[in-house]
């Protein structure tokens, strides 16, 4: 049967192309000292190579995906995509140093410690959490105060210690032990996937919703989140670093509890893609309709090689 006339299926390369412009060019403009202010002691040089010229910008694309369903206001959206970048980037510089997991490689690149010290790097990774609120809070109208107070929650509780700080502290204090598949659960659920449901939440929280269309889309980002970090698991023994642009092995050779150290290699990938079942399974249930690009993000994260 010959397609529609005006059916034109959706292209996830075509629709992230145009919305990576976008985050590329609002992260460089943010990331930046402003025009006549000095840049104090290459504070900014170290934030700026953090955040740009590498990563997917999965969280990103998902705040602006989520806000698509919601039919929101994808320039108020841009704020949360770059705030969330912000803190996921501070995560990974805080992530790769000695004191954590003591990494030299990231996004291609020496990471920021061995590139600017570890002084450095910490107050980078510092900077880049503080300015991921000043970005929700702007002072021009641009956003309404109950916006900016939803999004400043959803962004906070996913961050601290109820999100991405404390699964790191469970990931550091579970070094060589063997984790119950409920401990293991709960610590991918807050280092990673946390942020990534926030994502999703707060591009909702850019639009109108109903509660049960909220209640899916906190459902599928609770299955993409944790199907993120089963998939990390999995590249880590699976891949090179020249794909994945980090170094690779190193969880088994830091003992780390992993899903493949708990399940194996084929099992955590089918258990990955069962989690991608449900993450679509959510969306179908939600109720909305323009949920292409959520459907296509989940299918990328999930069947990803870097
Ligand atoms: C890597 O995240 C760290 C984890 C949370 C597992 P990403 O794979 O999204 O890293 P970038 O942003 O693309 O570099
Ligand atoms: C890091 O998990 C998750 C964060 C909160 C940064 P990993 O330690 O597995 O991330 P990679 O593999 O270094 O990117
Ligand atoms: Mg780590
Ligand atoms: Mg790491
Ligand atoms: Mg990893």
């Amino acid at each position: 049967m010959n397609a529609p006339e005006n059916f034109s299926p959706f292209s996830l390369s075509a629709w992230s192309a145009q919305q990576l412009g976008r985050i590329e060019l609002a992260l460089s403009g943010w990331v930046a000292c402003p025009q006549a202010s000095p840049a104090p002691a290459g504070l900014v040089e170290a934030m700026r190579y953090a955040v740009l010229d590498g990563g997917k910008r999965l969280r990103p694309l998902l705040v602006l995906a989520a806000c698509e369903a919601v039919h929101g206001d994808a320039q108020v959206a841009l704020r949360p995509a770059c705030a969330v970048e912000l803190i996921h980037a501070y995560s990974l510089v805080h992530d790769d140093m000695p004191c954590m997991d003591n990494d030299v490689l990231r996004r291609g690149k020496p990471t920021v410690h061995v590139q600017f010290g570890e002084a450095q790097a910490l107050l980078a990774g510092d900077a880049l959490q503080a300015l991921a609120f000043e970005l929700l809070t702007p002072e021009d109208g641009a956003m309404v105060p109950a916006t900016q107070a939803h999004l400043c929650r959803l962004l906070a509780q996913a961050s601290g210690f109820q999100g991405m700080a404390g699964g790191q502290a469970i990931d550091l204090a579970s070094v060589g032990l063997p984790l119950t598949s409920a401990q293991l659960h709960e610590m991918h659920r807050l280092k990673t996937g946390a942020l990534l449901q926030a994502s999703v939440m707060m591009g909702a929280a850019c639009g109108t919703a109903s509660p049960a269309a909220l209640n899916a889309l906190r459902d599928y980002g609770a299955a993409i989140g944790l199907a993120f970090q089963v998939v990390d698991d999995v590249l880590d023994v699976t891949a090179d670093a020249a794909t994945l642009g980090k170094t690779a092995g190193k969880d088994a050779a830091q003992d780390k509890p992993t899903f493949v150290s708990l399940m194996g290699l084929d099992a955590s990938q089918a258990y990955a893609q069962q989690l991608l079942a449900q993450a679509l399974a959510s969306l179908a249930a939600s109720g909305l309709k323009n949920t292409h690009a959520l459907q296509a993000l989940a299918d990328m994260l999930v069947n990803r090689h870097h």
